[in-house]
């Protein structure tokens, strides 16, 4: 398939551009490197030893869009392009609908005005709001606690509208949950700008000395050690899923949690992370963090049996690749 990518120079955008050109797929790219830089294109070249067409575009702006539309006839698109930041969404929310929102709408409106029928779009976790784990496709979501999360809720509506009035334009809505870790070659993986706000980009930064200590929000939860769990999920094994997902669409509106079943809380993360890499990560428990729910894992069940996709990377597969990227990169 002749697939465009967009955001895929970001972090969960070239890892899947890795794993399409391994199954013999046409990628072309275009991010706007809002939050990437053009260096990912050139280990992707280094990973995969092919080119990669890429256009630096903002997809949010229909006038840039539309010319990729005009000189490739796509089978698929896989939108990741969109801001991720859950605090500066709340403190910038107009930048977080512009962007994301408007994003989405352009992509579906060329989709069907140029004949794509597959879409699969990166979604979250996120548009669960505050239900018991494990979280399950058939749950109603609930109103999120940000403007972040209300544009991921936001698409998937949009998304799932122009699917039904439009056949055969399809979509697959993938839920991820907490995706870390890195590439083996250990050239691409997370690198955000500034102070980290996730976990396991503020364990690696600690771990290298370059943060004093992680702080743990809070130890008071209702959870095996009263930290925080969540649904750790390797970013190879994600990338595999929207390959399972492209492969099996199969009617209008597909909706697939992407996660490994297990919750793991942030104690045993920072644990495994010690142990597997052989390095001290100083920490402290502090209060805990607004917003933040006490328990999060995926049901993964409809991704195993309607896919046949199913995770296999492991806690501590995470955390080595994790630290081989930071030691080797940032
Ligand atoms: P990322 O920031 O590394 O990648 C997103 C990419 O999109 C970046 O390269 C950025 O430059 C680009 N981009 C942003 N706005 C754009 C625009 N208007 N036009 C063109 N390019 C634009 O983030 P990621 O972690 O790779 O996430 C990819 C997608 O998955 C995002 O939509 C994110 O919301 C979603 N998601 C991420 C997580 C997570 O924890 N990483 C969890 C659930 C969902
Ligand atoms: C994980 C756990 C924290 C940092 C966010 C978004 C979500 C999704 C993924 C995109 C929690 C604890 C964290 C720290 C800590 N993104 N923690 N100290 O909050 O599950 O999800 O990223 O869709 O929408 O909300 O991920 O990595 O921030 O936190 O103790 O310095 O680690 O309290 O229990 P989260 P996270």
């Amino acid at each position: 398939m002749k697939i465009l990518l967009t955001g895929g120079l970001g972090y969960i955008g070239s890892h899947t551009a890795v794993e399409l050109l391994n199954h013999h797929h046409e990628v072309i790219i275009v991010d706007n490197l809002a939050n990437s830089s053009l260096s990912v294109l050139d280990r992707l070249k280094k990973i995969t030893h092919q080119e990669i067409p890429f256009y630096q575009i903002d997809v949010a702006n229909k006038v840039e869009l539309e010319p990729v539309f005009l000189h490739h006839t796509f089978d698929a698109i896989i939108h990741f392009a969109g801001l991720k930041a859950v605090g500066e969404s709340v403190a910038k929310p107009l930048e977080y609908y512009q962007n994301n929102v408007l994003a989405t709408l352009n992509l579906a409106s060329f989709s069907i005005k140029y004949g794509v029928h597959k879409f699969v779009f990166s979604s979250s976790a996120t548009v669960y709001g505050d239900q018991p784990s494990p979280l399950i496709e058939t749950m109603e979501l609930k109103t999120t606690t940000n403007p972040y999360g209300e544009t991921k809720a936001m698409s998937e509506r949009i998304l799932t509208d122009a699917a039904k009035a439009n056949p055969p334009f399809s979509v697959s809505l993938l839920r991820y949950f907490n995706p870390i870790g890195a590439h083996e070659s250990a050239l691409i993986g997370e690198n955000p700008n500034g102070i980290p706000n996730n976990l396991m980009p503020y364990i690696t930064k600690v771990a290298k000395g370059e943060l004093k200590e992680l702080q743990i929000y809070g130890q008071d939860y209702p959870t095996i050690d009263g930290t925080g769990i969540r649904d750790y999920i390797h970013v190879v094994d994600l990338a595999k899923g929207h390959i399972a997902a492209l492969n099996k669409m199969k009617s209008a509106v597909n909706i697939y949690n992407l996660g490994t079943g297990k919750g793991v809380s942030v104690l045993e993360l920072v644990t495994a992370f010690q142990n597997v890499n052989h390095v001290r990560v100083p920490y402290k428990v502090v209060g805990r963090r607004p917003g933040d729910l006490a328990i999060v894992y995926a049901d993964p069940g409809k991704a195993k049996r309607e896919l046949g996709w199913e995770t296999s990377k492991t806690i501590e597969d995470m955390c080595r690749d994790a630290w081989n990227f930071e030691k080797q990169n940032v």
